[in-house]
């Protein structure tokens, strides 16, 4: 309780104190509208390279116009248009502007944004993609479309309150590399903590929405899934390795560890179009953040996932057992070519979340895994129908602890 009443009091007073810096953060002058001629076409090809990665498309829309609601746990915020539109995009933003959004999560005429907008992440972006990023942003085409207005209760509508956030929690960027490791180490650290904003989804949040600093890469619920551990706490089986980590961003597959889904998906898309450095420094860097595991557990794990009789005898689960044989059993167990169930992620995690929306919504690989056939979803199950499931598979084909009856119905709940 007085941990609770001390954070409050922190925020408040940060908040209260930044409410004066904020009131500096001025408009920036707008800028007549540029020629999309204008800029160099190398240089907007790498904007566009860059700007995949960033997932501008996932959140901004396909044309990149905005309007699509993000779920957080304080509310539904919009994404805004970030096409030249000079009414209601950012055709009238310098790249000054634009710099300072991306860096500080400062809006052109002085608002504050949300880190819904991971600019937390961003702010690590160096000048020199910042720069190719804005002129592939000023050469797309204009759309005319008025930004939503946001679901935010109050006190969370309340934008001003963010300077106290960004007082406690945004680390300002550029990235500084660490002279202790060597460049292609640098190089995927760059991407992973700033475009990739990988840790807005695998590392935890405090109860204001910022990331934990204490437990990097840690796993977290995003979007009503589970965004696995990084760490040395990955839950994967079979430890990961630079090749496994590869056919993952490549293919969103590989053969130890299933299928890349959910919010994922689009990650990996974009993670497969950098170039062959880029992939390959990031796997190393995903790699560092984890320790090095016993050779010996791959083969332990893979032997145990391919037997018949894994935990078959895991009592007092026949409603579970019922619908597997009924459902599931086909593919998973008389199948062929199939990741052995005990490998994949969705089973392996502290909740089962990613199951229940596999089960439900089914899976449909990347295109880039065109070798794997889409499973078909399941969204007809009842909910003790998908609990009663979930305990069955667990226990059946995982190592790990049981799901609790709390885990179970808190991923209902959730999802
Ligand atoms: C995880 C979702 C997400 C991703 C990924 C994302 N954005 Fe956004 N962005 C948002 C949201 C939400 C807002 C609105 C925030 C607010 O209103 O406070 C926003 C706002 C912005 C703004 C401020 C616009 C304004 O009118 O104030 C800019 C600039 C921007 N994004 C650029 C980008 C770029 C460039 C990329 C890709 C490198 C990107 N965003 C990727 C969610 C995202
Ligand atoms: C929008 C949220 C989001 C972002 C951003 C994101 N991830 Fe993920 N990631 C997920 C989710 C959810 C899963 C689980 C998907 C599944 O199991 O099908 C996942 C799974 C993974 C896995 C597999 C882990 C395992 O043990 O099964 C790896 C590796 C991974 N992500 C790496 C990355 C990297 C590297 C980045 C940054 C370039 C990144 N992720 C960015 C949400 C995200
Ligand atoms: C028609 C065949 C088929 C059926 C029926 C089927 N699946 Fe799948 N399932 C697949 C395929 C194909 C994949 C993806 C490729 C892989 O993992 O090897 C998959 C993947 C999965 C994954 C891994 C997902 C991930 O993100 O890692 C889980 C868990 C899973 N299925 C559970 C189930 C359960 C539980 C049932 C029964 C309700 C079921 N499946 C029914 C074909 C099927």
């Amino acid at each position: 309780m007085r941990l609770v009443l001390s954070g409050i009091l922190l925020a408040a007073l940060a908040t209260g104190g930044a409410w004066v810096w904020a009131g500096r953060a001025g408009a920036i002058a707008p800028i007549a509208p540029l020629n999309a001629a204008s800029f160099d076409a190398a240089l907007v090809a790498r904007g566009e390279v860059l700007a995949t990665f960033g997932g501008c498309e996932s959140c901004h829309g396909q044309d990149l116009s905005g309007g699509i609601g993000l779920p957080t746990p304080f509310g539904t915020i919009h994404s805004t248009n970030i096409t030249p539109d000079p009414d209601t995009g950012i055709g009238t933003w310098s790249e000054v502007a634009f710099t300072r959004a991306m860096r500080q999560g400062i809006s052109r005429d002085g608002h504050l944004l949300y880190p819904a907008f991971p600019y937390d992440s961003f702010t690590n972006t160096s000048d020199a993609d910042l720069a190719a990023i804005y002129a592939f942003l000023m050469s797309r085409p204009a759309v005319a479309k008025p930004a939503q207005p946001d679901a935010l209760p109050f006190p969370f509508n309340i934008r001003r309150a963010m300077a106290g956030w960004n007082l406690l929690y945004l680390c300002q960027g550029p990235f500084a590399p660490d002279p202790a490791r060597d460049e292609a180490w640098n190089r995927g650290a760059y991407l992973a903590e700033g475009l990739g904003h990988c840790a807005a989804c695998h590392t935890p949040r405090n109860r204001f929405g910022a990331r934990d600093a204490a437990r990097p890469y840690a796993g977290a619920v995003v979007e009503g899934w589970y965004a696995p551990a990084l760490n040395a706490s990955s839950p994967a089986p079979v430890p990961w390795t630079q090749e496994a980590l590869l056919n993952y961003f490549y293919d969103g597959w590989d053969a130890d560890h299933g299928i890349a889904s959910g919010p994922m998906q689009d990650v990996q898309r974009h993670t497969a179009a950098l170039p062959e450095e880029d992939t390959t420094a990031l796997a190393d860097y995903v790699l560092s953040l984890q320790s090095a595991r016993d050779p010996a557990a791959a083969e332990a794990a893979r032997s145990f996932a391919a037997s018949a009789d894994a935990n078959a005898e895991a009592p007092g689960f026949a409603a579970g057992q019922a619908v597997f044989e009924k459902s599931c059993q086909n593919c998973h167990r008389d199948g062929t070519d199939m990741v052995p169930l005990g490998l994949s992620s969705a089973v392996n995690l502290p909740t089962p979340a990613n199951l229940y929306h596999v089960v439900t919504e089914g899976v449909v690989p990347s295109e880039s895994a065109y070798f794997v056939k889409p499973m078909p979803g399941f969204p007809l199950l009842g909910e003790e129908d998908l609990a009663a499931l979930a305990r069955y598979v667990r226990q059946r084909f995982s190592t790990k602890p049981a799901w609790t009856d709390a885990d179970l119905s808190a991923a209902l709940t959730a999802k």
